[in-house]
């Protein structure tokens, strides 16, 4: 009999540990080690889910930014009251909403909507219930996809035309890659400048200089690797259309052009008016576009480049 008994009060002792551990594994936020990835202007949901599928009602819920030196409140959503949310930071004015409908089932999830550069950084979800709290931290991190990139022709350079490739937009700083026909990496020097805007986005504008002789296909890839996209720019730039093949050969061709103006005329500064005149005419005639014989500017998941 005696030990009948103990074995029965052990089993209840065992079913009441396990009741237990339930209701305190029951509320428990599942914590998420990924960061969660925002594209700028578009909507992303910070996950906080407690473990429950159930929970009573009266929950509150606290979003906050971990900042430097203080953080902020960012929203907050009060079971007691039927707005949602109830409290929202001026940053995020109109950008928060809780899944009403889910809350029940645990999921306190926050969709953030329109975002933004600022809106980086780590959040903490906290919880409270009756007599219960915890928190989670969730990171945010933002990209944005610049719009099409296109190469532009500055003018000559010497005996080459310089190029710049222009691209505005992007979050992180994107990286500028000049590639040739083959899809080869060029060996030109190439500038590049990256400027931050007010919104945090970054403008592109890179440059180099193709000299004749050279893969005269040439393209402008801007990458960003967070969101593993890239715009690209190609043009065909026509071997006429650069000053000469020689320095001597643009001598020859100045003079001749020039020739029968400075026949009787006062020479050399006429030839130099000369000279600068013929080259702007080219120059505008590059500037029109004449000198492509293809464009192509596209942007895209970069697989498929
Ligand atoms: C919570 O609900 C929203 C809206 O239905 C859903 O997008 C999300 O995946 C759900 N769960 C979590 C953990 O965020
Ligand atoms: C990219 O955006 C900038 C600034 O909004 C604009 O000036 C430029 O024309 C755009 N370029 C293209 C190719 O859409």
């Amino acid at each position: 009999m005696a030990s009948r008994f103990q074995h029965a009060m052990i089993l209840h002792i065992i079913l009441f540990l396990q009741i237990v551990h339930l209701i305190k594994g029951q509320l428990r936020i599942i914590p998420s080690y990924e960061p969660v990835l925002g594209v700028v202007g578009k909507e992303v949901v910070l996950p906080c889910q407690l473990e429950a599928k159930a929970i009573s009602e009266g929950v509150l819920v606290q979003w906050t930014l971990i900042g430097n030196s203080l953080n902020t409140e960012v929203t907050t959503y009060d079971g007691k009251n039927a707005q949602n949310p109830v409290k929202e930071n001026k940053a995020y004015l109109g950008r928060t909403n809780f899944f009403q409908s889910e809350i029940n089932k645990g999921n306190l999830s926050l969709q953030l909507k329109n975002v933004v550069v600022s809106d980086k950084g780590k959040y903490i979800c906290s919880v409270s219930l009756e007599n219960w709290y915890d928190e989670v931290v969730v990171d945010l991190d933002v990209a944005a996809q610049g719009n099409e990139s296109a190469v532009h022709l500055d003018g000559y350079v010497d005996q080459g035309i310089g190029l710049t490739c222009k691209s505005h937009g992007w979050f992180p700083q994107p990286e500028v890659i000049w590639l040739d026909s083959k899809g080869q990496i060029r060996k030109e020097k190439v500038v590049t400048q990256n400027l931050q805007t007010s919104s945090g986005l970054f403008d592109v504008v890179s440059s180099m200089t193709l000299e004749p002789g050279s893969d005269m296909e040439v393209s402008c890839r801007i990458v960003n690797d967070v969101l593993n996209t890239a715009c690209e720019s190609r043009i065909l730039v026509l071997d006429v259309f650069f000053p000469s093949t020689s320095p001597w050969m643009t001598a020859f061709l100045v003079i001749t052009f020039c020739t029968m103006a400075v026949i009787a005329a006062i020479g050399y500064k006429l030839k130099i008016n000369c000279t600068r005149r013929q080259k702007e005419e080219t120059t505008d005639e590059l500037k029109k576009g004449k000198y492509f014989l293809s464009s192509i500017n596209r942007c895209d998941h970069r697989e498929q480049i």
